[in-house]
């Protein structure tokens, strides 16, 4: 590609970075929507996140995604955050103003919704409450995201019980609480929606093992896992009959705010870029 005198420039932060489907999702954007830009993988090590943090603002980035182990250091960097960012306590996503300050937001909890939204149709808040697995970075969105939707009831279960402890006291909200990871098939019971977000059923981890049978036919059941696109979750939800959403979605929702701020475009996320993001296969 021939890159003008003007081409807006963004990338991802990460350490390592290789592995990161942003360039690739990104790149398409610029490509069908045929935008002069460039989104580049950016390796950053730890010990170099400042003066990478400086070299965006001097070399005129537009902003940045964040990924690991970066999410938690850049919002102390940032000369704003947005609530969203602060409560999920993570930056994915970095604007570099005209002014040269950096302003850090946190897409994961949109990405989240609106994967939901447009594939499976609008939740009920008032329709049972849901059920979170797990309480790492990706639950912490997913919580802020149902908060936010209106959910009467989020019961959230994770293998060590600490973490969902202190996820909970974080977020402070009396609809968020905490069960036992024990009792999760009998917690599945009155539920409209269970959302997996532990790493459990991906490709080299083990099964996630839960009983369905508690819960109603109705809820939403949707993994945040993309690699199998149709979990073993997924797989067994829809064998009876539940509606599905699988975890690709979120990762392309998640990317459109940063690409609109930086590329002033809202992209389009179809079926051609669903194919295209999982051909991927380095
Ligand atoms: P992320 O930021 O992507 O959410 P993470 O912080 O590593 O990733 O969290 C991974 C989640 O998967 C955690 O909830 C983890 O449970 P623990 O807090 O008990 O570690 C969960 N997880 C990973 N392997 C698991 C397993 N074998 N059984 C149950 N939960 C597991």
């Amino acid at each position: 590609m021939i890159h003008s005198g003007k081409t807006l420039l963004a990338g991802v932060i990460g350490w390592p970075v290789a592995h990161s489907r942003s360039p690739r999702l990104h790149g398409y954007w610029l490509q069908t929507h045929g935008i002069d830009g460039a989104y580049l993988p950016l390796a950053v090590a730890p010990e170099r996140l400042d003066d990478a943090l400086r070299g965006l603002i001097g070399l005129g980035f537009r902003g940045a995604n964040v990924t690991v182990p970066h999410k938690q250091a850049v919002m102390a960097r940032c000369d704003r955050v947005t609530d969203t960012a602060r409560r999920i306590g993570a930056v994915n996503t970095l604007i570099v103003g005209g002014d040269g300050t950096l302003s850090g937001d946190n897409t994961d909890a949109y990405g989240f919704m609106e994967n939901l939204r447009r594939e499976g149709g609008d939740i009920d808040p008032g329709t049972g409450g849901a059920v979170v697995l797990g309480a790492g970075g990706a639950a912490r969105a997913v919580c802020v995201a149902l908060l936010d939707a209106g959910m009467a009831r989020i019961v959230l279960l994770n293998r060590t019980r600490a973490r969902a402890d202190a996820l909970a006291a974080d977020l402070g909200d009396d609809r968020l609480q905490v069960g036992a990871w024990d009792d999760r098939d009998r917690l599945l019971a009155g539920a409209g929606v269970l959302v997996n977000t532990t790493a459990l059923g991906m490709v080299g981890q083990p099964p996630l093992e839960i009983s369905l049978a508690a819960l109603p036919i109705t809820a939403l059941v949707t993994d945040i896992v993309y690699a199998p696109l149709e979990t073993p979750l997924l797989a067994a939800a829809r064998a009876r009959g539940n509606p599905v959403v699988d975890g690709l979605g979120m990762l392309l929702h998640q990317a459109r705010p940063g690409f609109q701020a930086w590329f002033g475009h809202d992209p389009v996320v179809d079926a051609d870029l669903r194919r295209f993001v999982l051909e991927d296969r380095s």
